[in-house]
């Protein structure tokens, strides 16, 4: 027989799929989106974002009420779901709390096992409005404050901010925070994305798929290293110290967080927009500390390492800046990439085939069974 190739470990440059959605161009660090540049879309608001990943055309202004009356008629998230998060266990990790909260949604929403497109459409706006409700929830009893209902005067990110903070956010935060979203919107095949697509693939359901793409997302490896850069900035504690830290992570052979990727082996187009955010929130808040620990670490990969910054590396110094908690760093990028994940899905069911691969078993072969008695 003829020996079997293996695919890539990690399935590095594998194309699996044809997607319309988004564009990593690793070689010249470029993300596009639907057709247009990143930079150019960083000027939308996440509304525009989510019409543009279910339309595949940016909205006119009808368009665009249309899509922030339906996200805002979604906002609600049934009490059960609710009371859940507000007295699950203190210490369940945030993404946890999100993932078994999203997952609850199945028994509210009408028709969930049916996958025709204009009802996956409404599955996902509904999805993307609920995600970041429960998403406010978790925040908010972390605080120990009390839930707040949506606020319907607010768009997506600034009713998410004043529902986690029980007050309406200044003009300056809503907008940094709605930028975020349309930044982390999306991404082609990352391993959450992949992974929703591998759940519809069966024909399951838009709910199982995202639940399962959010469990895929909390990992350090992936969106969780937001989280994990804030720790380890926390950890260093000054920008002297990032010098002798480094020496001694690397040394030992330890992942710095926040940087390096798959596919971009250049400067991560996302995180040019997070370090200039990064840079005006450290000025504002009056402490620059984060961000110049943040830029010499970058100096100091880029020289010993090679590596550039991801899309999570100045996230987390912008998020702590604007007064975000880190362990609610990786239930943001959720909330954002509940409209990739949905686009994702519907794309999937368009020209579908179970994802269903082959794994070359190694084990051992004609062991003599033993009955249990004589074992
Ligand atoms: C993003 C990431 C998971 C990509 O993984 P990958 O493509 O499988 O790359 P590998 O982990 O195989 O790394 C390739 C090499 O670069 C090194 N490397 C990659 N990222 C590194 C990092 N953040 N710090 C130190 N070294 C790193 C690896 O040690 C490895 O070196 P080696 O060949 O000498 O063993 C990886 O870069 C990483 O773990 N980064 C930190 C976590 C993070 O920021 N994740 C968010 C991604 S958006």
């Amino acid at each position: 027989m003829a020996e079997i190739q293996l695919a890539p470990k990690g399935l590095e440059d594998v194309y699996v799929e044809k997607t319309e959605l988004s564009h990593v161009d690793g070689t010249n660090g470029i993300l596009v989106y639907c057709g247009y540049h990143i930079d150019e879309v960083a000027r939308c608001s996440f509304e525009e974002i989510c019409h543009l990943f279910l339309h595949g055309e940016l909205p006119n202004k009808a368009q665009l009420l249309d899509m922030d009356r339906a996200l805002k008629a979604e906002r609600a998230v049934p009490a059960p779901v609710l009371d859940f998060v507000v007295h699950a266990p203190t210490d369940e990790h945030p993404m946890a709390l999100l993932r078994t909260g999203v997952s609850m949604l199945s028994g509210y929403l009408p028709d969930v096992d049916s996958l025709e497109p204009s009802t996956l459409r409404k599955h996902a706006i509904a999805l993307v409005a609920k995600t970041a409700t429960i998403a406010a929830a978790i925040c908010r009893t972390r605080s120990g404050g009390k839930l707040v209902e949506p606020d319907m005067s607010l768009g997506h990110a600034a009713n998410f901010l004043k529902m986690s903070r029980g007050e309406k956010p200044e003009d300056v935060v809503a907008r940094t925070l709605d930028t975020a979203l349309v930044l982390h919107a999306d991404h082609g095949f990352n391993a959450s994305t992949f992974t929703a697509r591998c759940v519809i693939s069966s024909l399951s359901d838009m709910v199982s798929a995202m639940t399962a793409a959010i469990g895929s997302l909390k990992g350090p490896l992936h969106g969780g290293a937001n989280t994990a850069v804030m720790a380890m900035l926390q950890e260093i504690g000054s920008v002297a110290n990032v010098e002798p830290w480094l020496e001694k992570a690397l040394g030992e052979k330890h992942k710095v967080m926040g940087f390096g990727h798959r596919v971009y082996k250049t400067i991560d187009p996302r995180a040019k927009h997070l370090k200039r955010m990064s840079k005006e929130w450290g000025e504002r808040a009056g402490n620059v500390k984060w961000f110049e620990m943040s830029e010499k670490l970058e100096s100091l990969m880029m020289a010993k390492k090679k590596l550039n910054p991801n899309v999570d590396f100045y996230s987390a110094s912008t998020y702590y800046a604007m007064g975000i908690e880190p362990e609610m760093f990786t239930v943001i990028f959720a909330i954002a990439r509940t409209i990739g994940w949905a686009a994702h899905i519907i794309e999937q069911l368009k020209d579908n085939r179970i994802m269903r691969p082959e794994a070359l078993y190694v084990g051992p072969m004609g062991k003599t069974f033993i009955p249990i008695e004589k074992r």
